[in-house]
């Protein structure tokens, strides 16, 4: 493990070099999206300029260069997470759409009336949504597993809920809300000794983590480029090869094909079988870049400098006694992610004043109402970290933090 050379990073992030309402801007919303380095902007340029053509469409060379572009992006996700095959790598728009394609195109069909769906009650609204659809629609039941004292999923509650009679356990492998990473593997061995199969929202976990597909063994396992330093507007779904076969399209029209007849058609094989009508091949290209990016770096010196940013913010935020901080307060069950209230203070207001210190935070309920509720809280400040975040963007976050109250007329 090294340190990051941080002011070396920060040059390939023009982006984060300028000043928000005469301060420094401190971005501190990578959970949100992240910022993209100058090789993800290169490549997207690079390929607009010089390989852009609609893919397995033409027999003449742009169309094959831009083609071969896509392909190698699919190939170098596959090496990332170490999937153990390119066809089980499907581009979508984002984790939203890869989750509905799985609960659309697997959950609708082998979901029946009596079956169960378990969640986590820290989900994002992306990994709740589609499944109380189908369990509407099917007559299944949604049940979600709550945290215990320390604020982390209470295993013996999801022990109790994943029965004999769960189809579907859909699980976020790190929290948006609370930076809580769950015990992942446990969870997915426990699931698949119960006949479930298994979905990972992994939109938090895979900037910031090796996540190796294999070790793992997840039946389906998603994320957005745009979290982890590419574009938006492209995704992935992992799925296992023998269940993707198996399972109808999402959508349908073209380059999904092999024969259509009036009536009836048959599909192309995987992974194009899911991927219906043009693709958005520059944010592919652009993901390649993001993830290429990545490796060089090195995740585990990613996650290391990350920790190390969180463990001093959450010192320094300890200090102050009208801040809570949600989540669990061990350090190693936590991602660069700090969920926190301040005293009387509506989440917008202290996001609000940050900002005019330019700091930029996320406040409100972060697509978790249930898990709001459950906390009985409206909403939270979220602060989140990257690799290009530094020490003294922290400071002068605590030093904002501090002065929230302040503004807003009351002593401290
Ligand atoms: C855990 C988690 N799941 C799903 C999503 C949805 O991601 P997207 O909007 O890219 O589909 C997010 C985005 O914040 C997330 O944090």
């Amino acid at each position: 493990m090294k340190s990051l050379n941080i002011e070396r990073i920060r040059e390939d992030f023009p982006i984060l070099n300028q000043q928000i309402n005469n301060n420094h801007l401190a971005y501190l919303d990578s959970a949100a999206t992240t910022q993209k380095p100058l090789n993800v902007i290169k490549a997207i340029e690079k390929y607009n300029i010089s390989n852009n053509a609609n893919i397995h469409r033409g027999a003449y060379t742009l169309s094959i260069k831009a083609t071969e572009e896509y392909d190698k992006s699919r190939k170098k996700i596959k090496g990332f997470i170490n999937s153990p095959y390119s066809e089980s790598i499907i581009f979508t728009k984002n984790t939203t759409e890869a989750i509905n394609l799985v609960a659309f195109s697997y959950g609708m069909e082998n979901i029946k009336d009596g079956d169960e769906i378990v969640v986590l009650i820290t989900e994002h609204h992306s990994n709740i949504l589609p499944w109380q659809m189908v369990a509407r629609k099917n007559k299944a039941k949604l049940k979600f597993v709550y945290l215990d004292e320390n604020s982390i999923i209470n295993m013996k509650d999801f022990k109790d809920k994943v029965t004999d009679k769960t189809k579907i356990v859909a699980v976020g492998h790190v929290s948006n809300a609370l930076g809580t990473i769950n015990p992942i593997k446990y969870m997915v061995d426990y699931a698949h000794q119960k006949g479930a199969v298994v979905l990972i929202d992994g939109a938090q976990a895979i900037p910031h983590m090796k996540v190796d597909i294999q070790e793992l063994d997840p039946d389906f396992y998603v994320f957005s480029g745009h979290k982890m330093l590419g574009p938006m507007g492209i995704g992935v779904l992992y799925g296992r090869r023998e269940i993707l076969e198996k399972m109808s399209p999402f959508l349908s029209g073209g380059d999904m094909i092999e024969y259509v007849e009036e009536q009836s058609s048959t599909y192309a094989e995987l992974p194009y079988k899911f991927e219906a009508g043009t693709q958005n091949v520059e944010a592919a290209v652009g993901l390649k870049a993001a993830v290429e990016y990545i490796e060089d770096i090195g995740l585990e010196n990613i996650k290391n400098h990350e920790m190390k940013l969180t463990k001093y913010a959450i010192d320094k935020m300890k200090e102050i006694h009208y801040i809570t901080i949600y989540g669990s307060q061990d350090i190693d069950k936590r991602g660069g992610v700090i969920s926190f209230n301040i005293q009387d203070v509506h989440s917008h207001d202290v996001a609000t004043i940050l900002d005019s210190y330019g700091v930029a935070v996320r406040a409100g309920h972060h697509c978790a109402q249930p898990l709001m509720k459950y906390l009985g809280i409206n909403s939270t400040c979220r602060a989140s970290f990257y690799l290009y975040n530094t020490i003294e963007e922290v400071n002068q976050f605590i030093e904002g933090l501090k002065n929230v109250r302040k503004w807003l007329g009351y002593g401290s």
